[in-house]
C-alpha cells in the first residue's frame, strides 16, 4: 500500500479550543492545515492557493458552509469538504450531501473518522488527477500536447478543442497577446480529421492591406501592378485543411464581406480572375481585440462576426489561472535547457512564489522569455532561485504574506535574522518593500541587513 496522502486542509472555525484541537490532531497525522474564523477569510484563501479539504461550520460568520462549498468546488470540483453543525439537521445535511459534501458531522467532531473521510477524498483526487494526466498523454498523440496547464480554465479549453475539432465549424479564438491562441487553433487542427492536410496561417496585422487580398485569395498575372505571375492564395493552399485567420479583427470592410461570401459559399475568385474557384477550408480565427465591441462601434460587419463565432474558445490571461505557472515554468525550463545547451536542475519555491505573484500582462509569451533569459544567464547548474528572477519583475510583485517558521531554543538576534530573510524573500529582495512591510526604516533593514549577512 502507499503511505497515506498527506493533504493541504482549509479549517474554519470560530471556536478557538475545537480549531487547536483539530489543527492538531490533523498536523499530528502529517497534514496541513490553515485555519481562519470566518467564511470570508476561507473564501480568499481559496482564492490564493489550492486546497484538498475544506472543513468549515455550517454557520460559519459571513459566508456561511454551503455557500463556502459551493465556492470550494468551483475552485477544485473534487474538493472533500466537511461540515460541521451545532445541531442535528437532517434535512440540510441531506441537502449538503446532495451538494456534494463529503461528510456532515455533529460538534464535537469525531476526528478519526474526520480523518479518514479526509484520506479517502485525497486518495480519490489523485485518481482524478491521474486520469487527466493519462487523457494528457494521449492526447499528446492527438496534437493538444503541446498545451501546459491543468487549471479548471485550461481544462475547459481542451474539452472545448476535443469538442469541436472532428466538425467543421467555423472557430473564433479570442484571449490577450501571448495566451496561447495559436497553439490551440493548432491543436484544433491537429486533432481534426483534417490533420493531414495543411494548416495555413495568416496574419492579418502582419502584411500590408492592399496585399492581404491577394494572399487570401491569390491572383493572376498581371492582376496588378507588380504581380507579374499568377498566385495561389491561402484559401487554395488550404484546401482540404485548416485556414488560420490570425488578427482577423484587422481586416478592411471590403475583404471582411469577401470573406463573408467565401464562408457562406466556400467560393471566391483570385483577383482578377472571373473564375470561380471551391474549395474545402475550415477556417479559425483568432483576435486579441474586441470583436463584439468593434461590431457595436461599427468596425466589424455584424454578419461576419455572428459567421464566425459559430464556436468560439475564450483563453484566459495567465493571472487568472496563476496554478498553471509552476507547471509552464517547468516546461520552458527544459526547453530552454534543450535549446540553449544549459544545464539546469529546477527553479527554488521561493522563485516560483515570486513568478506566481506577477500579473504576467504578456502571458505565457511573457513567462516563456523570462525563463529562458533566466535560464541563459545562470550560471550553471543548480537551481534558479530569487535571485535569477529579473529586478523588473521582482519589484512589481505584491509581497505575500505567508508564513514563518522558526524554531524553537533560538535567540531573538535569530529569530530576527529569520524574519528579516523570510521578509525579503517574500518581497523578492526589493528592501523599499521589505522595510515597509516589516514597518522598520529603510536604514535600519540596512543595518540589520549587514549585521546578520544577509544576501
Ligand atoms: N498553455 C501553453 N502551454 C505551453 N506553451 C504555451 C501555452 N500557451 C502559450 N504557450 C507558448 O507561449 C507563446 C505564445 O503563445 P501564442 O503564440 O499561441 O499566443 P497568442 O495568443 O497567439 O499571442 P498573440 O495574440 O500575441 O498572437 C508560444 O511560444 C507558445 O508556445
Ligand atoms: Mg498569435
Amino acid at each position: 500500500m502507499e503511505d497515506p496522502a498527506p493533504a493541504e486542509i482549509l479549517l474554519v472555525d470560530r471556536d478557538p479550543q475545537l480549531g487547536r484541537d483539530i489543527v492538531a490532531f490533523l498536523e499530528a497525522r502529517g497534514h496541513q492545515v490553515e485555519w481562519v474564523d470566518d467564511g470570508e477569510k476561507a473564501y480568499n484563501r481559496l482564492d490564493s492557493r489550492p486546497f484538498d479539504a475544506v472543513i468549515t461550520e455550517l454557520s460559519a460568520p459571513r459566508i456561511d458552509g454551503m455557500r463556502l462549498m459551493a465556492v470550494a468546488r468551483d475552485r477544485n470540483p473534487e474538493i472533500c469538504v466537511i461540515l460541521l453543525t451545532e445541531q442535528p439537521d437532517i434535512e440540510r445535511a441531506t441537502e449538503a450531501m446532495r451538494r456534494g459534501a463529503w461528510d456532515f458531522q455533529l460538534k464535537p467532531p469525531n476526528l478519526e473518522k474526520m480523518e479518514a473521510v479526509i484520506q479517502r477524498g485525497v486518495g480519490r483526487q489523485r485518481l482524478v488527477f491521474e486520469q487527466v494526466e493519462l487523457k494528457r498523454r494521449l492526447d499528446e498523440q492527438y496534437g493538444l500536447g503541446r498545451l501546459v496547464g491543468k487549471s479548471r480554465q485550461m481544462i475547459k479549453v481542451y474539452n472545448a478543442v476535443r469538442q469541436i475539432a472532428p466538425t467543421r465549424a467555423t472557430v473564433l479564438i479570442q484571449g490577450d497577446t501571448g495566451t496561447g491562441k495559436d497553439l490551440i487553433a493548432q491543436a484544433i487542427h491537429n486533432s481534426s480529421p483534417r490533420r493531414d492536410a495543411a494548416f495555413v496561417k495568416l496574419n492579418c496585422a502582419s502584411i500590408p492591406e492592399a496585399l492581404v487580398e491577394s494572399e487570401l485569395f491569390g491572383h493572376v498575372a498581371g492582376a496588378f501592378t507588380g504581380a507579374v505571375r499568377a498566385r495561389m492564395g491561402r484559401f487554395e493552399l488550404a484546401d482540404g485543411g485548416t485556414l488560420f485567420l490570425d488578427e482577423v479583427g484587422e481586416l478592411t470592410p471590403a475583404l471582411q464581406a469577401k470573406l463573408l461570401r467565401v464562408l457562406e459559399h466556400q467560393q471566391f475568385e483570385r483577383l482578377g480572375d472571373s473564375r470561380t474557384m471551391s474549395v474545402d477550408v475550415r477556417l479559425i480565427a483568432a483576435t486579441n481585440r474586441p470583436l463584439e465591441q468593434m461590431v457595436g462601434d461599427g468596425l466589424f460587419r455584424d454578419d461576419l462576426y455572428y459567421r464566425l463565432r459559430v464556436v468560439t474558445v475564450d483563453v484566459p490571461a495567465l493571472r487568472h489561472r496563476r496554478e498553471d505557472i509552476p507547471l509552464l515554468v517547468d516546461q520552458f525550463i527544459a526547453d530552454a535547457c534543450r535549446n540553449n545547451g544549459k544545464q539546469v536542475e529546477g527553479i527554488t519555491r521561493n522563485a516560483v512564489n515570486v513568478l506566481m505573484r506577477y500579473d504576467w500582462p504578456g502571458n505565457v509569451r511573457e513567462l516563456k522569455n523570462i525563463i529562458e533569459g533566466m535560464v541563459v544567464m545562470a550560471r550553471g547548474g543548480g537551481l534558479l532561485d530569487v535571485h535569477d528572477v529579473p529586478d523588473h519583475l521582482r519589484r512589481s510583485v505584491q509581497p505575500d504574506v505567508g508564513e514563518i517558521r522558526i524554531p524553537s531554543g533560538v535567540s531573538m538576534a535569530e529569530v530576527e535574522r529569520i524574519v528579516i530573510e523570510e521578509t525579503m524573500k517574500t518581497c523578492g529582495f526589493n528592501k523599499e518593500q521589505c522595510a515597509r512591510t516589516l514597518g522598520i526604516g529603510l536604514r535600519t533593514l540596512y543595518r540589520k541587513i549587514k549585521e546578520y549577512d544577509i544576501r
